[in-house]
C-alpha cells in the first residue's frame, strides 16, 4: 500500500520505520533540515543495543502531494492538526488515520469532508533521539477503528491487521468512543504524573507513594468520565507495565520546553466534569501544574 505519514516526531518515525517493511511509505516531515538527515543517514530505529536502518521516501511538508497515496496517516500533535487540516489539500476521496492522543480532535474529524476516516491509539513506547532516528521504548499495540468509513475503504485496514509486521501488532477495536476513552485514562493518569514527578512510566506502580497518587487520579477520572473502573483499571496498569522504561511524550515536552498536549486530555477530563457538576480537585491541580510547567520562566 501507498501511504504518506505526515510527523517526524517520535511517533511518526516509528510507524515509518515499520510500515515501510511492507508498504511504500513516504514520510512528510515539517522542516527541509529533518527530512535531508534521514536522506543522508537513512531513518534508524534502535531497540534496546539492536538498531536497524531503513532507507525511505522522505520530503517537508511544503512538497505535499497525494499522487499514488492510498492512506494518509496523521502523526502530529492534537494542537497542530486544525492548521495542517486547514493548509494541506485532501481530496475527498484519499482515506486519513488520525493517531492522536487524547479526544480534542473528534470535533475536528466532524468537519472534515473525506469519505473515510479512521482512528488510532498508540500504545507503543517511542522516543525520537534525533532527527533521524527513534528508540523504541516499549513494544505495544496499535488499535485502529472507523470514525466513518464506506465499504470500499475497508481493505485498508484489514490491510494493516494483516501484515503481522513484527513488533508492531495492530488490532480491529469496534467502537472508536471506547477506545479512545481506554487511552484517555492512560494518557490522564500517567502523562501528567510522569511529567510532573519526572520519572518513567514504570515508577508509578514501582513507587508506593506515586501509586497511591496514580489510583487516587485514576478514580478521580473514572468519575468524571462516568466509566466502570474495572476494565479500564487493567488497561491502564497494562500499558504502564509495557511502558514502564518509557518517559512519556508529555515528560518529554517538559523537558524539552514544548507545549504539552494536557488541554486535549486533562483538559476534557475537567470540561466533562464541570458538565456533570462533579469536583475533581486532584485533577484541577494536576491540570495547573502542567499548564504552568509550559510557562517559560524569565530571568531564572
Ligand atoms: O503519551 C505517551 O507517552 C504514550 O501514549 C504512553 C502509552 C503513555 C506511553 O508513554
Amino acid at each position: 500500500m501507498k501511504i504518506a505519514i505526515i510527523g517526524g516526531g517520535a511517533v511518526g518515525l516509528l510507524f515509518a520505520s515499520f510500515l515501510q517493511e511492507e508498504n511504500d511509505v513516504i514520510l512528510y516531515t515539517r522542516s527541509e533540515d529533518q527530512s535531508e538527515r534521514i536522506r543522508t543517514n537513512g531513518l534508524v530505529r534502535k531497540n534496546g543495543e539492536e538498531s536497524v536502518c531503513i532507507p525511505i521516501n522522505v520530503q517537508p511538508i511544503s512538497k505535499w502531494d497525494t499522487t499514488g497515496i492510498e492512506l494518509v496517516i496523521l502523526c502530529v500533535k492534537e494542537y497542530m492538526l486544525n492548521d495542517l487540516v486547514k493548509d494541506l489539500n485532501f481530496p475527498a476521496n484519499l482515506p486519513l488515520l488520525f493517531v492522536q492522543n487524547g479526544m480534542g480532535h473528534l470535533s475536528l474529524l466532524k468537519k472534515i469532508n473525506t469519505r473515510s476516516l479512521f482512528i488510532g491509539s498508540v500504545e507503543h513506547g517511542a522516543l525520537k533521539v534525533n532527527n533521524h532516528t527513534v528508540s523504541h521504548t516499549g513494544i505495544g499495540v496499535t488499535k485502529l477503528a472507523i470514525f466513518q468509513t464506506v465499504e470500499g475503504d475497508r481493505w485498508i485496514l484489514d490491510e494493516l491487521i494483516l501484515q503481522s509486521i513484527k513488533n508492531f501488532p495492530v488490532q480491529f477495536e469496534q467502537d472508536y468512543m471506547v477506545m479512545l476513552t481506554k487511552k484517555l485514562v492512560v494518557n490522564a493518569v500517567i502523562n501528567p504524573l510522569t511529567a510532573i514527578l519526572g520519572v518513567t512510566n514504570g515508577s508509578l506502580l514501582t513507587n508506593n507513594y506515586y501509586q497511591m497518587v496514580f489510583e487516587q487520579l485514576f478514580n478521580e477520572v473514572c468519575l468524571a468520565l462516568g466509566i466502570d473502573r474495572h476494565t479500564y483499571y487493567e488497561n491502564l496498569v497494562r500499558v504502564c507495565k509495557n511502558t514502564a522504561k518509557n518517559e512519556s511524550s508529555m515528560l518529554k515536552d517538559v523537558k524539552n520546553d514544548r507545549r504539552t498536549e494536557i488541554d486535549t486530555i486533562l483538559g476534557y477530563v475537567l470540561e466533562e466534569a464541570q458538565r456533570k457538576d462533579i469536583k475533581v480537585p486532584l485533577t484541577l491541580a494536576f491540570y495547573h501544574c502542567i499548564k504552568g510547567k509550559e510557562i517559560k520562566e524569565e530571568g531564572m
